[in-house]
């Protein structure tokens, strides 16, 4: 097939209003036209590492021809069926029983959105839903952190703490409150007498009593933020989470929409510290990216409140495309490849060695952090380590790393200065090598100060 690159590239600027949208943005795009394994190839023909697996969610890489087989067999049998009221169909009904089986021992009830935001939001007023069924319709509060990514829909949006995603859309909503993130690198505590990261947990305690307890239904929060800038949490962090959501009444929900499905090199990411969630959210991975399908998975506690609700007071929640048969298909199939070919216990193990391939770069000038966890690595440059004071923002120094890596064939994603890592759990040894032997070479020209030409 001949590709006219260049009617792609104008038709794209007339046409497609892309996400987090900026014709800036869109005069030179990648036209991605195929893949395979952890490699995207452009229709310029250059090849790539594709260091975040596009978006966190191609774990098991491009080109899997049986998830193409599963979605066709489903679509040729019943591409579409709904799940309304008194409907359900074969694929989905066997996606809860084996989520059930793969998730946290209490998480056994799944309702199935199209992608992280709305099972985000789904999760918020599955919260609101079960203070109001307990008769307290006043707790209905969302805590969530700093840096937290939750996604775009009106709830999620509202719960995510990066400023940036709201301030266009006439600021936040009431009731949603963000407390600092335990980010070890800069979360400093002004309580010597506990660990860090127990004061890093102590501020949802401090703000569930300011805002009081009455009033708070959920705290939400990633197991390790992505989005934000890549922050894993210190050990006892979750499990001080845990037992202040416990304390106050206060349901914890946990976004895994990047975290679950084996990123962290464990089925679910607080499998780490031994913590389960009443809620959790899930997208990405489930089905590798090949399909949207997304959901949340509920306690035993949480779903009694659904089941033993009255008719008229009933969870009046849904999508068209709830339990899609087609997207459920895929996610069997990819949770199928995901046990055959042990990628969960691959993930964790590249994992380190990716990880421990960064910590070498730590003796470069500009390095401040090296952090990660199972497959999910980042680098965060700044201009003065003794200090760590970050580079001003207009030397846009994250977006010329980006651009240093791209010269030399690794795409990945950045957050002001902080470069991460998320390949598919499928790249291969030496793929790990080369990431950091990139980002070993791009790291110094990005740190320069060669005028502004981004
Ligand atoms: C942790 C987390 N939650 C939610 C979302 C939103 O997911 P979606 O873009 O599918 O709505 C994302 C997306 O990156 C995410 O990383």
């Amino acid at each position: 097939m001949t590709i006219d690159l260049e009617k792609i590239i104008k038709t794209d600027q007339e046409h497609f209003v892309h996400p987090q949208f900026h014709p800036n943005d869109h005069k030179q795009p990648f036209v991605w036209v195929s893949g395979q394994g952890a490699k995207l190839r452009s229709a310029d023909g250059r090849e790539f590492i594709d260091g975040l697996a596009c978006l966190w969610n191609v774990t098991l890489g491009h080109g899997r021809k049986e998830l193409a087989q599963a979605a066709m067999r489903q679509m040729e049998q019943l591409a579409f069926t709904s799940s309304y009221i008194g409907h359900t169909n074969i694929p989905a009904v066997q996606l809860t029983e084996k989520l059930s089986q793969l998730c946290y021992p209490s998480i056994n009830h799944f309702f199935f959105s199209s992608g992280g935001a709305d099972a985000n939001d789904t999760a918020i007023k599955t919260a609101r839903f079960f203070w109001n069924s307990h008769g307290k319709p006043e707790k209905l509060k969302i805590i969530s952190r700093e840096h937290g990514y939750h996604g775009v829909t009106l709830g999620a949006m509202n719960a995510t703490g990066i400023p940036a995603f709201w301030q266009m859309f006439s600021s936040k909503l009431p009731g949603f409150v963000h407390i600092p993130s335990p980010y070890p690198y800069r979360y400093v505590s002004n309580n010597p007498s506990v660990s860090q990261g127990r004061a890093a947990a102590d501020e949802l305690e401090k703000a569930i009593l300011g805002e009081g307890a009455e009033t708070v239904a959920a705290f939400l929060a990633e197991p390790v933020q992505g989005a934000g800038g890549l922050m894993v949490p210190q050990d006892e962090y979750f499990p001080r989470i845990r037992e202040i959501c416990d304390k106050y009444d206060v349901l914890f929900i946990a976004d895994e929409v990047i975290t679950g499905f084996g990123r962290l090199g464990r089925w679910f990411g607080l499998e780490h510290w031994k913590v389960e969630p009443d809620i959790i959210s899930f997208a990405k991975g489930i089905t590798s990216g090949y399909l949207p399908l997304g959901g949340i998975g509920m306690s035993d506690r949480v779903f009694k409140v659904l089941a033993e609700a009255p008719p008229d007071r009933r969870w009046m929640h849904a999508f068209t495309y709830s339990a899609h048969p087609t997207c459920c298909a895929v996610a069997l199939a990819t949770l199928e490849i995901l046990e055959r070919e042990g990628l969960v216990e691959e993930a964790g193990r590249k994992g380190k060695k990716l990880l421990a391939g960064l910590k070498q770069l730590a003796s470069l000038e500009n390095v401040g952090d090296v952090r990660g966890l199972g497959l999910m690595c980042g680098v965060e440059l700044v201009e003065d380590k003794a200090t760590k004071r970050p580079f001003p923002s207009s030397r846009k120094v994250g977006a010329r790393l980006y651009q240093e890596c791209a010269k030399r064939g690794l795409v990945s994603r950045f957050k002001d200065d902080i470069y991460m890592l998320a390949p598919a759990f499928v790249i291969s040894d030496a793929d790990i090598d080369q990431c950091v032997n990139i980002l070993g070479d791009a790291i110094p020209p990005a740190c320069g100060n060669w005028g502004s030409d981004v």
